[in-house]
């Protein structure tokens, strides 16, 4: 066995030479300072902390050393390579730290500045509530009847059994449309979307069945609970052998698709001079079902704690509606409802004040969607 190498000088190494290894630390620390951004600062690393980098390819020279040699290099070598990737790593967490605070301030949005876009209108909620409504009925077979706002008083009243001085014209209260001279012109403001009916019987063919929903007008003041100008779906069925039970199933179905299925409703005894016999329609309410109903402690806002909710009215169709409008009341008959639009909005989203409908806010319509 020969003996060790002890006279190999580990200096005459270049790269291992304690000024060479200092000068690549050197070097490699002042490249890292010099990193101005996290690219520059990956360059550096491969030039000066990766496999090939000056102070690893070093650390390849200590394995050919005598055992005396490789310790006092190895720690010299080891500890410049420490001092580097420690460099690294803080000069990193800066650089991560600088980047991050830049994109904070590039990206910041200053949501106070004014806009210049156009804002997106939203529909109004009226406008999707009677459409929905009216899908109800219209995947039922119905078809979708219109008539005028302004109305000929004999479609609003007198074809719908309205004697010429009956209370229920007043009961409505009606806007009367003057003529130019002052005078009566015979035109309403419609009071409900009744008239309608006329209307289909007089311009279809039988069997008619049809829902027509529409603004309909009456004298009230605006506050809450009241609007001068508001909105119905009427419904007519006149066919052969039409009775109330499918009249029943029929707001049954309204109810199950636009409140839940299961809620039950109900007929309450009612007058209309067009129907006979004529009802309120009434639906369980969707919220308690009637268990606040005579429990102090459980008061429902939605029904009052009535655990009913009106939502339109409905009967019969008079004979002589049918009469007026032509239809013999020995062949046919049938049944027609009206059913209040903003009613139906105002418990179907919670919307408790009136005035929000008709003030025209696109905030208010914007809350329920831009629905097409
Ligand atoms: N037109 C009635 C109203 O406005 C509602 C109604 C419509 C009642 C159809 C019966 C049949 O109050």
């Amino acid at each position: 066995m020969s003996a060790p190498n002890n006279s190999y000088d580990p200096v005459e190494v270049t790269p291992l030479h304690p000024d060479e290894v200092a000068r690549m630390r050197e070097e490699a620390l002042s490249a890292i300072e010099a990193a101005g951004d996290l690219d520059e600062l990956k360059e550096v690393r491969l030039a000066h902390a990766s496999d090939r980098s000056p102070l690893a390819l070093a650390n390849r020279e200590i394995g050919a050393l005598p055992p005396t040699a490789k310790a006092d290099a190895g720690k010299r070598v080891g500890g410049a390579r420490r001092d580097v990737g420690q460099a690294l790593k803080a000069r990193q967490a800066v650089l991560e730290a600088e980047r991050d605070e830049r994109v904070l301030v590039e990206e910041r949005v200053d949501v106070t500045l004014p806009w210049d876009r156009e804002l997106r209108g939203a529909r109004h909620p009226l406008t999707t509530v009677a459409e929905r409504m009216t899908d109800v009925f219209v995947g039922m077979g119905f078809e979708v009847a219109e008539g005028p706002e302004v109305e000929a008083e004999w479609f609003n009243f007198d074809a719908l059994n309205f004697e010429p001085d009956h209370p229920a014209r007043t009961m409505q209260d009606t806007f009367f449309v003057e003529s130019e001279d002052s005078g009566d012109s015979g035109m309403v403001l419609r009071t409900h979307t009744s008239p309608v009916q006329v209307r289909a019987l007089l311009g279809r063919e039988l069997p008619v069945y049809v829902v027509a929903p529409g603004k309909t007008f009456r004298t009230d003041e605006l506050d809450a609970t009241h609007t001068p100008v508001f909105h119905q779906l009427e419904g007519l069925v006149v066919d052969r052998g039409i009775t109330l039970a499918h009249l029943r199933g029929a707001i049954d179905s309204f109810v199950g698709a636009v409140f839940g299925e299961g809620l039950r409703t109900r007929f309450r005894a009612s007058y209309f001079p067009f129907t006979e016999p004529s009802a309120e329609v009434d639906m369980e309410c969707f919220v308690c079902r009637g268990d606040s109903v005579g429990d102090p402690d459980a008061s429902c806002r939605t029904c009052s704690s009535e655990g009913w909710i009106e939502i339109g009215g409905c009967g019969v169709v008079n004979p002589r509606v049918l009469t007026a409008a032509g239809v013999d009341p020995e062949v046919y008959s049938g049944w027609a409802f009206g059913l209040g639009i903003e009613r139906t909005l105002m418990f179907a989203h919670g919307v408790r004040d009136m005035r929000d409908m008709v003030e025209g806010d696109i905030r208010f319509s914007s809350a329920f969607g831009s629905e097409i």
